[in-house]
């Protein structure tokens, strides 16, 4: 547990210097306080420091002033606004320096001012931080005992330390329960995986944590619990998907029944979801998957099956038995698995996959659980699996676009009629005969069994936008490009709801959201990256996109020509430069907009 401690303690950083903002009391020792026999150099290197520390960032002196227990200033940093959470340049925060350094007083201070206890230090050890921040190494030293503390061992890594962590190692009762009371997780790990406890003396220090370990425990639960009926799962996916919304209730409900205990505890869930591609089916995995893991890198695992097409590349998945190639490595999914055996675990294009990485998944739903390659059985009951695949994908397309089209005549009708209960129709749902009578034949002719199917929860349908979704995917994809103009070259960009028709007219039934991001880089962020080139974009200007012959244009032009001809044209896209007196100017780029030979610059 003293692993991070160096054995013999060296005098502090404060005790060294000559010269430092302040002391303990408050007062700022100056160039006099410093050693008589000092000479010259020493004065004017004092000299320097004060100046230094006059030209001190707020951040900076917020720091300086918890290592050195100066309680009143950090008070008046803190009210004149100064972020009470800011990093040294090497990566620790206030906090922490005031808890290694066993300054309680000045911990409740920054704990009152809403300080995070449970932020974890970006230093990992002297020579890791000197190679990142291109520093010799004996810089990263110095800085590291002079602004932090010198008693810890340098060799040692420090990643992910909390506040927690290092009023732990500094022994410090009354700092410990001040974190404790404000929310400081027990549970919190390094990045060498070690809680607080771990680094616990025997003692009082060692019996608060034990005994606060439940007790946060069951408080986060509680507050979890509360989140989570605040702000529910569907709300939080309809905030990243656009439309698919059966889709969402029907992944939000099993998710809920789980979470609240209604479930088979037997076996995991697993989920079918189909429709074609570029219509959210992986995001929505990926959104689930954030919701219930905080830690998205290993609760959330993804495997490409058409990688497994071949018998042999069973081994791949699982890994292979000894005295064969590759066993030592193990299998993708076992060792990820194994890392996180409630993971929600993605098998995108499953019906790619060789029929006996399937029996091997009809295993893992049956059973809930999976033998590796070296023998070792993974438990993953509480796993949620969800495949995705193209199959059918075009037969629900064609439904869907019919349920559309019936409900738009319908409600024409209605209108024509004048009837009150007129809806709207972008709201269509995929009957049971349906999916009984199409699907499901053409699922069990590809997947060939029947208990395969059976196995499944739920089979979520995924379908092609309508307009109104497809607008909502044109604003977000120019807002996306919009906040990248206005970051890096403070260009403001405007459009209306014109150009999302024509843009939203670009969607293509194969390809998705993703059709609709090709047509705006295609047809509007080529031509930004080219007037940029071209110099025609002043800093800090406002761009509008037009369309150039509308249909409304079209109306005004094509009389006394020929409609019909006319009638045919594309609307174009242009860029217009407004002018601070509103008055608008066309951007003359030049053609031809090659959009090979064009790179993007934002
Ligand atoms: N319904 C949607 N709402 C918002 N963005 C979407 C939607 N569907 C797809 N996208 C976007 O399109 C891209 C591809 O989507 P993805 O979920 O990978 O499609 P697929 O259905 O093929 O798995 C992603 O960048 C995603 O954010
Ligand atoms: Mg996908």
């Amino acid at each position: 547990m003293a692993s991070l401690r160096e054995p013999t303690p060296r005098p502090s950083g404060a005790e060294q210097r000559c010269c430092h903002v302040g002391d303990p009391g408050g007062h700022q020792s100056g160039a006099g306080s410093c050693s008589p026999g000092a000479g010259l150099p020493a004065l004017i290197a004092a000299l320097a420091y004060c100046y230094l520390r006059d030209r001190l960032s707020k951040e900076d002196a917020l720091l300086e002033a918890a290592r050195i227990n100066n309680v009143s200033e950090v008070k008046r940093l803190l009210e004149e606004g100064t972020d009470v959470n800011a990093r040294h340049k090497l990566g620790w925060t206030a906090l922490m320096v005031a808890a290694i350094s066993r300054h309680s007083s000045v911990v409740k201070a920054l704990l009152t001012a809403n300080a995070d206890p449970n932020l974890g230090d970006d230093f990992s050890n002297v020579y890791e931080i000197a190679k990142e921040k291109g520093l010799h190494s004996l810089e990263v030293l110095v800085t590291r005992e002079d602004d932090f503390n010198n008693r810890l061992n340098v060799r040692a890594n420090f990643k992910g330390c909390t506040a927690l962590h290092y009023a732990v190692l500094a022994d410090d009762y009354l700092t410990v329960k001040l974190l404790l009371d404000a929310g400081a997780n027990p549970l919190q790990k390094n990045e060498m995986g070690h809680t607080p406890l771990d680094y616990a003396r025997e003692g009082e220090v060692m019996n608060l944590l034990r005994a606060s370990e439940a007790k946060f425990q069951e408080e986060q639960r509680r507050r979890e619990v509360e989140e989570r009926r605040r702000f529910p799962l569907e709300q939080r996916l309809k905030e990243h998907i656009i439309g698919q919304e059966n889709a969402i209730a029907t992944v939000g409900a099993a998710i809920r029944r789980k979470e609240n205990g209604w479930y088979d505890e037997e076996h995991p869930l697993v989920f079918l979801f189909l429709g074609s591609s570029g219509i959210g089916k992986t995001e929505l995995a990926k959104q689930t998957a954030k919701y219930i893991h905080k830690d998205i890198k290993k609760g959330f695992i993804r495997l490409d099956m058409s990688e497994f097409q071949e018998r042999h590349e069973v081994a791949k998945f699982i890994g292979s038995p000894p005295g064969y190639v590759g066993h030592e490595e193990g299998g993708q999914l076992t060792k990820k698995l194994r890392q996180c055996p409630n993971a929600v675990v993605l098998f995108d294009e499953v019906d790619k996959a060789h029929p006996d990485v399937l029996t091997i998944m009809l295993q893992l739903f049956d059973e809930g659980r999976l033998t590796d390659g070296k023998g070792k059985t993974i438990d993953c009951k509480d796993a949620i699996f969800i495949m995705t695949s193209n199959v059918a994908s075009e037969e629900i397309a064609q439904h869907a676009l019919q349920l559309r089209q019936e409900a738009m005549e319908m409600s024409k009708k209605r209108i024509a009629e004048n009837l009150e209960d007129v809806q709207m129709t972008d709201k269509i749902t995929i009957s049971k005969q349906f999916k009984e009578k199409v699907i499901r034949p053409i699922l069990k002719a590809h997947f060939r069994r029947d208990e395969f199917l059976g196995r499944i929860n739920e089979i979520v349908y995924f379908l092609p936008f309508c307009h109104s979704e497809l607008i909502q995917l044109v604003n977000k994809e120019l807002n996306f490009w919009a906040k990248k103009a206005k970051a890096r070259h403070n260009i403001t960009l405007q459009w209306d709801r014109e150009v999302m028709d024509v843009l939203a007219d670009g969607y293509n039934l194969h390809y998705g959201a993703r059709s609709i991001k090709h047509e705006v880089e295609r047809r509007v962020v080529n031509q930004l990256a080219a007037a940029y080139e071209q110099e025609l974009l002043p800093r800090g200007c406002t761009l509008r996109i037009i369309v150039e012959d509308s249909d409304k244009q079209l109306l005004k032009t094509t009389e006394g020509s020929s409609p019909s001809t006319e009638k045919s044209k594309v609307p174009t896209l242009r860029l217009e430069i407004v002018e601070k007196d509103r008055k608008a100017r066309k951007l003359e780029i030049q053609a031809p907009l090659n959009p090979k030979n064009i790179t993007y610059f934002l």
